[in-house]
């Protein structure tokens, strides 16, 4: 299949990249760099043997997209571009509604126009909010306690519309908990700019030495062990999802929403342990009072991915620390 991956060269979008073309696919970035690099094209080259087509743009730039889908004829699109910090779209809700949900219409139109019926969106278990009863279903309300959770549902609505409008329409939203994990080749992996926010970038970090201790933000939960419990899944368990969502689509039409998570809720201290498994050193680590707007636990219900989409998460929680610390160590050697 030819398919179309905006935000290619992020995190999530990256790894998806290297199992699609491992799948035989033939794959297509837009990415407009925000917050990627375009040397992540040569690691894809050499991870898949395959030279990636790659345009530098905007998701938003409509003449852009519909001669890429037009030229590339593309049959599918996986769209990952968008952005992601809660904290920052706190402060900015409108750079976020403009690029997540503006975003996603401008695509939408040029997919339509071309008529391209076949999308996979990146959603988020943040689009459930405080949780009414846990593991999250898909069936559980939705009411996102954040701008950038909202951002996510307003698209999945303007999805379910729009596939209600056009039987000919087949959509997967996918609802991604906590990716964390690198390409086993350690050649991609998850790079933040500036003072990471989340745990798994900012352990990294605290390991190879450019930040001082780990803060844990609140050990007085009510969880296992005073800690914040989520759902962490590995990347590359979570691009096999992908492939898994473009089976479905050629099995059927109209609009799904599915959890892609293990099921298993971790502390933060067993990622810690896990973590320093990997290193084989301690992480200095300060208790702090609770981060605003964190929920002390949730997770995933994770039985309809396997039953529409076969798929469960393969790899564990040392596989996940081991690659994320194998991938720090590349980068640190070249910078
Ligand atoms: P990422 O920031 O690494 O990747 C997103 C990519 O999109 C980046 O390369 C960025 O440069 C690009 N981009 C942003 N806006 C763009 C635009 N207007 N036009 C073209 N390119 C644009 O993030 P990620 O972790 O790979 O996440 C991918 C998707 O998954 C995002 O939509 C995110 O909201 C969603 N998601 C991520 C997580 C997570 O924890 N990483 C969890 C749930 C959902
Ligand atoms: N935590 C720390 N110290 C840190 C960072 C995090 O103790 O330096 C704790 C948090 O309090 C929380 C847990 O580690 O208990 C996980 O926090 P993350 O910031 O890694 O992840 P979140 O669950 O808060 O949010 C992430 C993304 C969201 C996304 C969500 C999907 O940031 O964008 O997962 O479930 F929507």
């Amino acid at each position: 299949m030819n398919i179309l991956l905006t935000g290619g060269l992020g995190f999530i979008g990256s790894h998806t990249a290297t199992v699609l073309a491992d799948y035989g696919h033939h794959v297509v970035i837009i990415d407009n760099l925000y917050n990627s690099q375009k040397e992540t094209l040569n690691s894809l080259r050499s991870i898949t043997g395959k030279v990636l087509p790659f345009y530098e743009g905007d998701v938003r730039d409509l003449p852009l997209l519909k001669r890429i889908l037009k030229e590339e004829q593309i049959e599918c699109v996986i769209h990952f571009a968008g952005l992601k910090s809660v904290a920052q779209s706190q402060t900015n809700p409108l750079e976020y509604f403009d690029n997540n949900v503006g975003g996603s219409i401008a695509l939408l139109e040029a997919m339509q126009a071309i008529n391209i019926k076949k999308l996979i969106f990146s959603s988020s278990a943040t689009v459930y909010g405080a949780p009414q009863y846990l593991p999250y279903d898909e069936a559980h309300p939705l009411q996102p306690i954040n701008v950038y959770g909202r951002t996510k549902l307003q698209v999945e609505e303007i999805l379910q519309d729009l596939s209600q409008s056009d039987d000919a329409w087949s959509i997967v939203c996918l609802r991604y908990f906590n990716p964390i994990g690198a390409h086993n080749c350690g050649l991609i992996g998850e790079r933040p700019q500036g003072i990471p926010n989340n745990l798994m970038p900012y352990l990294c970090q605290v390991a190879s030495g450019q930040l001082p201790h780990l803060n844990i933000f609140g050990d007085d939960y009510d969880t296992k062990d005073g800690t914040g419990e989520r759902d962490y899944i590995h990347v590359m368990d979570l691009a096999e999802g992908h492939a898994a969502a473009l089976a479905l689509m050629n099995r059927q039409t109209g609009f799904e929403a599915i959890n892609l998570g293990t099921g298993n809720p971790v502390s933060v201290y067993e990622l810690v342990h896990a973590f320093e498994r990997s290193i084989q050193r301690t992480i200095p680590r300060i208790v702090q009072k609770r981060r605003s707007g964190d929920l002390p636990i949730y997770y995933a219900k994770v039985d309809k991915a396997s039953r529409l989409l076969n798929w469960r998460a393969q790899r564990d929680l040392q596989a996940m620390c081991d690659s994320s610390w194998k991938y720090e160590q590349k980068i640190r050697a070249v910078l």
